[in-house]
């Protein structure tokens, strides 16, 4: 056995060549396919990073014109999809309602799929972007009892995905005055944008290593969504809320930082902490600034975000937090945002979902596009006991 490197958690393990995306952990670096996230975060809507991640390139104005309109297009579901959710009980997580909706795309589309060929590939790819959102918002709707609103063409992808969830019109009628918030939109769009790759996390890692035995592309997703949900991964923006509801005033943090230092304690402090991030996580700090900018665009005042700043404070004068080099990461702030969007809390890892799926399928893509690559496969250390001969039932 001594041929295996054994790397429990693949702290030190490069599972694949990618052009993707780059982190420097130790300087709080994350750029998309070369470009820094500040300056997408900045200056880009979603769509345009979604093309960037699939394709390699910043789009043209006419590149990305035609890109939403296919995105657009394929954002309607079809018509026997609804009859899935009606097996779910409304009470039914919407991250457990997604990972079996997106999985049974894979029943819709199979025998048009060639998967030898790019542009099938890359059909697949714009496919699931497009279906994403309009899935997400539907397992909101059905949670809370509501008619589907269907996905309109003459809408961004973020207008499209805030008036799936919250348009008081049926699917028939169309409220032209429905009202989306600019500023609601805005926030959106910067959310996708920053949660949209973050290269081999454990759900793109997922979504590899069930494509590399050829599988169906969605049924792959859905494995990825399926590993995004653990509050280890992208369910801590959840689990973020939850605890800050839970610790509920500043004057509790001490008692909530004693906790997370307390090694027989499995209390860990939620959106702290990072595998790569041994710094700070560059998504966090923009999150934070933008929380300032959207409770005030949105006319909110969130005690909860005056915890979480005090939080923080408190946690990086703390010898533990600093030792281990733990900082807040992508999900400690962005909570804050979604609920002042009206994101429901159960529905947050679901928004994360939405925006991953880009960089999902831009993995999927270049992945599928070497034909060298190989099954994934680890060896393990085996821990068990040597060869030994069967006993029957009766002399055990
Ligand atoms: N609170 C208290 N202690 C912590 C925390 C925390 N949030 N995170 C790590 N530690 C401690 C941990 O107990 C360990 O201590 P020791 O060395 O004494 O055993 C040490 O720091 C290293 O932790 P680890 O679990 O070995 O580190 P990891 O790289 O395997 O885990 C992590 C990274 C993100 C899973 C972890 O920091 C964590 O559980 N954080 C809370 C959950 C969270 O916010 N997850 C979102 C991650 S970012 C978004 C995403 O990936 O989707």
């Amino acid at each position: 056995f001594d041929c295996f490197t054994y790397d429990p958690g693949f702290t030190a393990t490069a599972s694949c060549k990618s052009n993707i995306t780059f982190i420097d952990g130790d300087a709080g670096i994350l750029l998309y396919r070369g470009y820094p996230i500040e300056q997408l975060a900045e200056h880009c809507d979603f769509m345009e990073v979604a093309f960037l991640l699939m394709y390699g390139e910043l789009p043209t104005k006419q590149e990305l014109e035609t890109f939403c309109d296919e995105i657009n297009r394929r954002s309607i579901l079809d018509e026997s999809l609804r009859s899935f959710f009606e097996g779910f009980h409304y009470d039914a997580h919407p991250m457990a309602m997604l990972v079996g909706v997106v999985g049974s795309l894979s029943a819709f589309y199979h025998s048009e799929l060639n998967m030898k060929d790019p542009e099938h590939r890359r059909i697949c790819a714009t496919r699931m972007i497009g279906k994403m959102p309009t899935i997400a918002a539907a397992t909101y709707r059905h949670s809370v009892g509501k008619p589907f609103v269907y996905p309109l063409v003459d809408l961004s992808y973020c207008e499209n995905f805030l008036n799936m969830m919250f348009s008081r019109s049926s699917p028939n009628y169309i409220d032209p005055n429905h009202y989306i918030d600019p500023c609601a939109v805005k926030a959106l769009n910067l959310l996708f944008i920053l949660h949209a790759d973050h290269e081999q996390n454990a759900s793109t890692s997922t979504v590899r290593l069930a494509a590399s035995t050829g599988a169906n592309p969605y049924a792959c997703i859905a494995a990825g969504i399926a590993a995004l949900w653990g509050p280890a991964h992208g369910g801590a923006n959840e689990a973020v809320l939850s605890m800050l509801t839970e610790i509920g005033t500043v004057d509790k943090i001490p008692e909530y930082i004693a906790k997370a230092k307390d090694k027989n304690d499995p209390f860990r402090l939620m959106g702290f902490g990072h595998r790569v991030y041994k710094n700070f996580d560059p998504r966090a700090t923009i999150i934070r600034k933008t929380c300032y900018q959207v409770l005030e665009g949105c006319n909110k005042n969130d005690p909860l975000f005056e915890l979480a700043l005090a939080l923080e404070e408190y946690a990086l004068k703390d010898d533990y937090f600093i030792e281990k080099k733990l900082y807040p990461n992508v999900d400690f702030y962005s909570g804050i945002i979604y609920k002042a969007l009206n994101i429901p809390v159960d529905m947050f890892t679901v928004m994360f979902a939405i925006a991953r799926t880009a960089g999902w399928v831009s993995h999927w893509l270049e992945m599928m596009a070497d034909p060298s690559t190989p099954i994934g496969r680890p060896r393990q250390l085996y821990q068990g006991p040597g060869q030994r001969n069967f006993v029957p039932i009766e002399s055990r």
